[in-house]
């Protein structure tokens, strides 16, 4: 058996896999069984259908919020004390559709790399059915968020160009731990907003009903995603695991530009020039994003993604303190 699965590990495509494969091996993989066992089981008591959940045809309520005041981005800045109530609260419902056309980019990506993650291994293992299971969390995802985009009434707000190919081209060639990195990067500091907004009363309900269905199904994500991780930066080859520190540290980067898209700030009336200095110079906006970030940095800290070039890479991406 080990003979076999070490032939099968040489010719795989990355030393990564190849590795994997020699751990399998070794039954090495009851613990990694376990967990998606336990994810499978979670999934099966608490999944949710948003189109039959959630009311879709309610009028929204006039004063309330479509994201928490203090979580748009330029909360407390000076150009948010000249604008009315009425202004922020529609920047507020244009940044809610820019962050779910956000979720959206990063779900497609986020699903290829699942399907690419599970392509060499047993479609029978617990492993490869929670990767599946989560495959179609995020087609509901991808699905909620756009129809929230659409009741919303505003633009989709898609990435830039630059942005959009270099997700095509790190979803084609991205590493085992590399794509498990960056699936944390964009669910975490996501996550910890829409646990903030699904039980704030301010806000929209069809806003609450969606970020509260996301925060209940994404939290099995993170676990999968944090396992495996914890996994691949033991096991991985020194190259992979260099590279994943470096290119970590690069979506950092890409992720806090991107975060929200500036065409926010035109499409309610204010310079979008101004608007984003602002946003830059917020140090609220900073400590809003670092601490949607800590709980994600204290992580990859702990297990080694955090060192050297893409330690700078984090910090100059001002997610990292
Ligand atoms: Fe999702
Ligand atoms: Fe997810």
């Amino acid at each position: 058996m080990l003979t076999g699965s070490l032939i099968r590990a040489m010719t795989t495509l990355t030393d990564a896999d190849a590795l994997e494969g020699l751990r399998d091996a070794l039954g090495l993989l009851k613990d990694r069984e376990q967990v998606a066992e336990r994810l499978l089981a979670s999934s099966a008591k608490h999944s949710f259908d948003p189109d039959k959940e959630l009311d879709w045809d309610a009028p929204f309520e006039d004063g309330k919020w479509f994201w928490p005041p203090e979580l748009v981005s330029l909360y407390d800045t000076p150009m948010w004390r000249r604008m009315s109530e009425e202004q922020r609260i529609l920047l507020s419902r244009h940044e809610a559709a820019a962050l779910a056309s956000l979720g959206i980019w990063f779900e497609i990506i986020l699903m290829q790399l699942l399907v690419r993650h599970i392509y060499d291994k047993a479609a029978t293992s617990a492993h490869v059915r929670y990767a599946l299971t989560e495959i179609e969390d995020e087609c509901r995802h991808s699905k909620m968020f756009a129809r929230l985009i659409e009741r919303g009434g505003t633009p989709s707000y898609p990435v830039s160009r630059a942005h959009q190919n270099m997700g095509r081209l790190f979803k084609t060639v991205s590493t085992t731990p590399g794509s498990f990195t960056a699936t944390l990067l964009g669910e975490e500091v996501l996550d910890w907003m829409q646990r903030l907004t699904f039980p704030d009363e301010r806000v929209q309900p069809l806003v609450r009903g969606v970020t509260r269905i996301h925060v209940v199904e994404e939290a099995r994500h993170v676990r999968y995603a944090r396992e495996e991780l914890r996994r691949q930066m033991v096991t991985a080859p020194r190259w992979s695991q260099e590279f994943t520190r470096v290119t970590s540290g690069e979506f950092a980067r890409v992720f806090s530009v991107a975060f929200v898209n500036p065409e926010v700030y035109r499409n309610v009336g204010l310079d979008r020039r101004e608007a984003l200095a602002q946003v830059q110079a917020s140090g609220h906006r900073r400590e809003v994003m670092q601490t949607g970030a800590k709980r994600l940095t204290d992580f990859l800290d702990d297990i080694g993604v955090l060192r050297g070039v893409g330690r700078r890479l984090w910090k100059s991406s001002g997610l990292l303190a």
